[in-house]
């Protein structure tokens, strides 16, 4: 490593990182340690809102882009040279954790502060993003904000996508939009060098292999799909049940049809209905409607292919009382990341003594995105006994320190290629 980018790794500052996690887990904070923030909800806004008031204190520009994406740049000497990006997503689950997602851009912060204080200059910009809507937790699909950056979606797509409350995606936009004016609008489609994620594993097998860092090589391919059951709704007590379009009872032989589908001896593939509206949701009407959703996942292109292709038609035959309309909302393929922004990684932790390992990721993140537009590649750190999605979710500040050292060093030697 330089001596240069050794001064500036030198000045990652694990407390302030640490401190910055706990402020931002005050906002949308839920009983257990965990924390609630939507996507384009008043939490989002509180935290995007605080991480303007950071970054616009040590001076960095601030953009965002029509669908929200947030950006924090520090130039680089060649103002027209396509710069460096990292970052992750402010937005949560609903008993989401501290460090899903947040930490990614808080890393990618105190990576580009601990930059700027070493004065390190750089050929090519480097810059944070905050995308919008990676969890698709309140407005479907998930990672969104980089689906359109990439130009893999179109926003237009988006805006009318409503919550279980019949908010339009576009109408909470728009607000959240109005409430960061100091973020200058910045059009899609600016290009990137290189883009480099870190995270919290979400998973345990750097936990169990006593490792600080994942080099990360490529995120599984995983398909979603809306599947919205209609009957008709009827007296519980009156009804035969020979008689009736019973939702909930067609909506569980779809389900059941599915998991034979996906039943799988090694347990590689992954099958999830985690959401579910019932209407009119009372206990002695029969149901009219049910919405719930389908989440497949395989590391396999055939594989996933296959399992994502069948769904729609094996939901409809599986259905004897019901209409039923399946739409798809994601489709990814497997994607493996680019071989020279791993080496970079990797590069950076030897020389910083830290162990590592390579490892492919379960979860869905905006790097597979990026991946589609410039050479990615992502960190991982470990997390307590592999939980996320969940309050619980904990991890080391030593850890998350290390994991935004390698970050520094991965981005200046990119910035500076
Ligand atoms: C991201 O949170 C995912 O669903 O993998
Ligand atoms: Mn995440
Ligand atoms: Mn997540």
């Amino acid at each position: 490593m330089r001596e240069d980018s050794r001064n500036a790794v030198a000045r990652v500052d694990q407390d302030r990182l640490w401190r910055r996690h706990t402020e931002m887990a005050r906002i949308g904070a839920i009983p257990g340690n965990g924390v609630n923030r939507a996507a384009l909800s008043k939490e989002d806004i509180a935290s995007r809102r605080l991480l303007l008031t950071w970054a616009r204190a040590r001076g960095f520009e601030v953009f965002a882009d029509p669908i929200g994406n947030l950006f924090v740049r520090r130039p680089g000497v060649e103002a027209d040279a396509p710069p460096v990006m990292t970052g992750s997503h402010m937005d949560s689950q609903p008993r989401g954790g501290r460090f899903d997602g947040i930490y990614g851009v808080l890393a990618g912060l105190e990576a580009l502060e601990a930059i700027d204080e070493s004065g390190v200059q750089t050929r090519r910009a480097i810059e944070v993003v905050a995308w919008t809507n990676e969890e698709g937790g309140r407005f479907q699909p998930c990672t969104m904000g980089s689906a359109v950056y990439a130009g893999a979606r179109g926003l237009d797509e988006f805006l009318g996508v409503r919550d279980n409350d019949g908010v339009a995606l576009g109408d909470a936009l728009q607000e959240t939009l109005a409430a960061t004016p100091e973020a200058r609008p910045r059009a899609f489609g600016t290009p990137a060098a290189a883009y480099v994620e870190v995270h919290i594993e979400q998973g345990p097998l750097l936990e169990k292999a006593g490792k600080p860092i994942g080099v990360v090589t490529g995120i599984q391919g995983q398909r979603w799909f809306n599947v919205e059951v209609s009957g008709r709704t009827d007296h519980a007590g009156t009804t035969p049940v020979g008689l009736r379009r019973d939702a909930v009872r067609d909506a569980i032989a779809i389900i059941n049809a599915l998991q034979d589908l996906t039943r799988d001896p090694d347990d590689v593939t992954r099958f999830t209905v985690g959401r579910m509206l019932v209407t009119p949701n009372s206990p002695n009407s029969v149901a009219s409607h049910v919405l719930f959703s389908v989440d497949v996942r395989h590391p396999e292109p055939a594989t996933i292919k296959r399992l994502g292709d069948a769904v729609p038609e094996l939901a409809r035959r599986a259905a004897a009382h019901c209409d039923v309309k399946v739409l798809p909302t994601l489709v990814h393929d497997p994607c493996l990341f680019d071989s020279g922004v791993m080496d970079a990684i990797e590069r950076a932790a030897n020389d910083l003594r830290l162990p590592n390992m390579r490892l492919p990721s379960g979860a869905g993140h905006d790097a597979m995105y990026m991946a589609r537009i410039c050479p990615a590649a992502m960190i991982f750190v470990p997390c307590e006994n592999g939980i996320s999605h969940n309050e619980a979710e904990n991890a080391k500040p030593e850890d998350l320190a290390a994991g935004a050292r390698v970050l520094a060093a991965a981005l200046l030697e990119l910035a500076n290629s």
